[in-house]
């Protein structure tokens, strides 16, 4: 009896250990370097991936999966110093014209000015959904985590495990919701100084490249999706709740204290850009 109990908590960290074995990510596994001709690269057995940008080129990663619907986490640490000019995009997207995107792009800036977040989420082809924000960190001086949760009820995209931003799926009201369209994950760095700091006005000293940007531990609780049918990792029911998951009160107000102190614009309360009214998402909280 004592070594049938005793037991349990072995086999429940053999099980830990093995879901965790399972889904801590290797970039050389989960991820092709895509473009950038030697710009971007896997690094420390995989436990690190860099992109560069110079004059000549950017560079880009996407993964070998497609998912449909997951908890999504990277950590990521952004060009430092004069990153004015330079975007980091970090994204899940689909394929073709009536694509569904989830997207945080990183906007660099002048040393010591912040950096903007940049956050849009498209369905069916249809975008225009911006929130962006400051951060209340320099994300250039360490790694910090940034998660996508996307299940059937809602977006959430998180800083930290602060939750920044929610998109609630609105199909009640005639809004399209990203929900039958697998998804890869997608990150680029490139030259975007035409429009990324203080709408082009400051332009990418190149005297700084190259830009460097890094990602480690990534983190996929996901279903993915392969010759037209998805699976999640279901080992245990208890590492599927990401599928049923919602801001919880604590959650709720951290959310509060991040659109009141570090959100610098929202489509939903840009009166001037929808005269008509509101999109009719934005009604639903
Ligand atoms: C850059 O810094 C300025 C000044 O603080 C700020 O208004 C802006 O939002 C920052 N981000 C970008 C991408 O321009």
């Amino acid at each position: 009896m004592a070594s049938h109990l005793n037991s349990i908590p072995i086999v429940f960290f053999a099980f830990s250990l093995l879901v965790s074995l399972a889904f801590a990510g290797n970039f050389h596994n989960d991820f092709d370097i895509t473009w950038g001709d030697g710009r971007g690269k896997i690094l420390n057995n995989g436990q690190l991936l860099t992109l560069t940008l110079d004059k000549t080129s950017g560079s880009g990663f996407q993964s070998r999966n497609e998912y449909l619907f997951g908890k999504i986490d990277m950590q990521l640490k952004l060009v430092p110093g004069n990153s004015a000019g330079t975007v980091t995009a970090y994204y899940l997207s689909s394929q073709g014209p009536t694509h569904d995107e989830i997207d945080f792009e990183f906007l660099g800036n002048l040393s010591g000015d912040p950096y903007t977040l940049h956050t849009n989420v498209f369905s069916q082809g249809k975008g225009g959904r911006e929130q962006q924000f400051h951060l209340w960190f320099d994300p250039t001086a360490d790694f910090h985590t940034y998660s996508i949760l996307w299940n059937p009820q809602r977006i959430i995209f998180s800083v930290d495990n602060t939750p920044i931003r929610e998109f609630k799926n609105a199909e009640s009201v005639g809004v399209a919701y990203p929900k039958n369209q697998a998804m890869r994950i997608y990150s680029s760095l490139w030259n975007a100084d035409d429009w990324a700091t203080r709408g082009g006005l400051i332009k990418t000293d190149w005297s700084k490249a190259p830009f460097t940007a890094s990602y480690r531990n990534f983190n996929a609780k996901a279903c993915i999706w392969s010759s037209g049918r998805s699976s999640c990792n279901s080992n245990a029911p208890s590492n599927n709740a990401w599928l049923n998951e919602e801001l919880d009160a604590t959650s709720q107000q951290r959310l509060q204290w991040v659109q009141k102190n570090y959100m610098i614009y929202n489509y939903c309360t840009d009166a001037k850009r929808f005269p008509q009214g509101y999109p009719p998402e934005c009604a639903i909280h």
